[in-house]
């Protein structure tokens, strides 16, 4: 029974593609055959893949089907937690939210999100705690910290609640791939899972 993570498939089959990324670089040519081929080489039906946001560019649940039937086809369990680009993802409520900061400005807006993911991964956390679980990995679709610094929230989080290992995504094409921390770093192992960034080959994250 292994666990696997990638993030940022972009599924397309039924919406347009808005990434320009993803029209001209290689690397995203038939990116879902790719990864098709990869999880039913390494993943079995033991397995569980974690499948960490941006899952598809569809708009609404319908506009995914076809995107969520591949997913569906994989081999394994699978997880999936929400990307910034799922809008499909109670669309109602991301609508909302987005009117609601639309006048404010930037910087305020990014930080209300981020102390709403920070109670919502404290009551994750808390939760798996009460289940009586003792060790964690904890899977982001955001990189744990921006560009310039070494350490925040979700990295202080990460240590309070003594997880092993984070995972995230977000952080695609190559100039963006070292935007955040990789390796060990305070006794916790960073690593980014984003498709491009893995070639498509699932990230095997336990044995
Ligand atoms: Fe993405
Ligand atoms: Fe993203």
């Amino acid at each position: 029974m292994s666990l696997y993570a990638i993030g940022d498939l972009h599924l397309h089959f039924q919406s347009p593609l808005k990434a320009r990324a993803q029209m001209k670089e290689r690397v995203w040519k038939n990116h879902e055959e790719k990864f098709k081929r990869n999880c039913a080489r390494l993943i079995t039906g033991d397995d569980t893949l974690v499948l960490v946001g941006d899952h598809s560019w569809g708009r609404s649940l319908d506009e995914c089907e076809e995107d969520f039937r591949y997913i569906a086809d994989l081999p394994g369990r699978k997880i999936l937690t929400r990307g910034n680009h799922d809008m499909f993802w109670d669309a109602a409520k991301t609508e909302a939210l987005n009117e609601r900061f639309w006048d404010e400005e930037a910087e305020e807006h990014a930080k209300r999100l981020v102390e709403r993911e920070l109670v919502r991964l404290r009551a994750s956390f808390e939760a798996a705690r009460a289940d009586g679980y003792r060790k964690y990995i904890m899977f982001l679709h955001y990189p744990p910290t921006n560009i310039l610094e070494d350490g925040s929230g979700f990295t202080k989080m990460a240590e309070e609640y003594g997880a092993e290992q984070v995972i995230y995504a977000h952080c695609h094409g190559e100039a963006r791939f070292h935007d955040s921390i990789e390796g060990e770093k305070n006794g916790v192992l960073y690593s980014l899972a984003s498709g491009d960034y893995l070639r498509w080959q699932p990230m095997r994250v336990l044995d």
